[in-house]
């Protein structure tokens, strides 16, 4: 069996092949791991068939939509589970074949309504339900702690206690433990009985995961995230630096147009000499009368640098196939001292 666990911070993914076959599946991938899943598979000789997630995760970026994309493989998760790119819904008790491997899902709501552990061999990936020394909490959309009980009591922790556990978090740098290990020492499962359990998992007042807003519209939807939008933008865009810039502006040259993507408070509050005013929000209605010589060097600034990015983008393509962004924004440009205009332009 080909295995491997890969940490992003406290997130853990595991990527399971078959020796015989090469087939792998890839389970709970991070959207900022890409390249090292891919490259992973790739050294360890398998191919990865599969992308699954355990559940909706609320508290990181899935990478199972955009690797679906790229490696042309299902997407599977629980039935219950909301993402509409899900290729394949797994119920309670279903098999996937992976070569020779069986990878059996177990529907153990609770964290999650669509969360499921997966069983293989000798070990079983717990998602959140089980985490090691800890449970997932219940205080997320869909969480519900009597299920989490139930899940737990009567399922999961009824498994050959000699299963190791791998968990889809840890945050103290462990791998895995055992079923047994976990009915003995975890803390959250030395209150078996179900009112305990369930008062226990009420009163634990967790402070909500950062990006959760953008990771549960992200996960559900298989939309972007900000970072990937980002990410894409930077791919199709060359960037000229802020030194280069300046040092084009004290030379005068004119062959390059700097357009100042800020508002026009911002613009007036100093900007690039010779810069020009177009803000970001008025970029596709104005640009034809603003920059009518679609053959024009631009270079796109803003304030932070993400912007002017977007906008380069943009403008490249509408055809402006010589935009640039500023490796940097404005904040930047003052903080070195760089020279500026304020108020309107001549
Ligand atoms: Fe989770």
């Amino acid at each position: 069996m080909v295995f491997e666990q890969i940490a992003t911070g406290g997130c853990q993914s595991y990527l399971i092949g078959c020796d015989d076959t090469c087939a792998a599946a890839l389970i709970d991938p991070e959207l900022s791991q890409i390249d090292h899943y891919i490259a992973l598979a790739s050294r360890d000789g398998v191919r990865i068939r599969y992308l699954i997630d355990t559940h909706t995760h609320a508290d990181h970026f899935s990478a199972t939509k955009e690797l679906a994309r790229q490696l042309n493989v299902p997407v599977i998760m629980h039935r219950r589970s909301p993402a509409p790119f899900v290729d394949m819904r797994l119920a309670d008790g279903e098999m996937v074949v992976l070569g020779k491997l069986r990878l059996r899902a177990l529907h153990t709501p609770g964290h999650t309504a669509d969360s499921m552990c997966l069983q293989v061999n000798d070990r079983v990936f717990t998602g959140d339900t089980l985490l090691i020394g800890g449970t997932g909490r219940t205080d997320l959309p869909s969480g519900d702690p009597e299920q989490l009980h139930d899940s737990l009591f009567n399922k999961l922790l009824k498994l050959d206690a000699a299963l190791k556990v791998y968990p889809a978090h840890d945050y103290k740098g462990r791998s895995h433990s055992t079923i047994a290990e976990e009915i003995a020492n975890n803390p959250r499962l030395q209150k078996r009985e179900r009112s305990e359990f369930v008062e226990m998992m009420n009163t634990l007042n967790l402070t909500m995961p950062t990006h959760i807003t953008e990771a549960l519209r992200t996960n559900m939807s298989g939309g972007k995230t900000v970072a990937h939008l980002l990410a894409a933008a930077t791919a199709t865009v060359p960037f000229m630096s802020l030194g280069e810039l300046k040092a084009r502006v004290e030379a005068k040259e004119d062959d390059l147009i700097v357009l100042d993507v800020r508002e026009r408070d911002a613009y007036e509050g100093g900007h690039v000499p010779g810069a020009r005013l177009l803000p970001r929000g008025q970029l596709e209605l104005r640009v034809n009368t603003e920059l009518p010589d679609p053959t024009r060097r631009i270079l796109a600034c803003c304030e932070l640098g993400y912007i002017s990015t977007l906008a380069a983008a943009t403008l490249r393509e509408m055809g402006f196939a010589h935009a640039v962004a500023l490796d940097g924004g404005m904040k930047a440009w003052r903080e070195s001292g760089y020279p500026l205009t304020t108020g309107r332009d001549p």
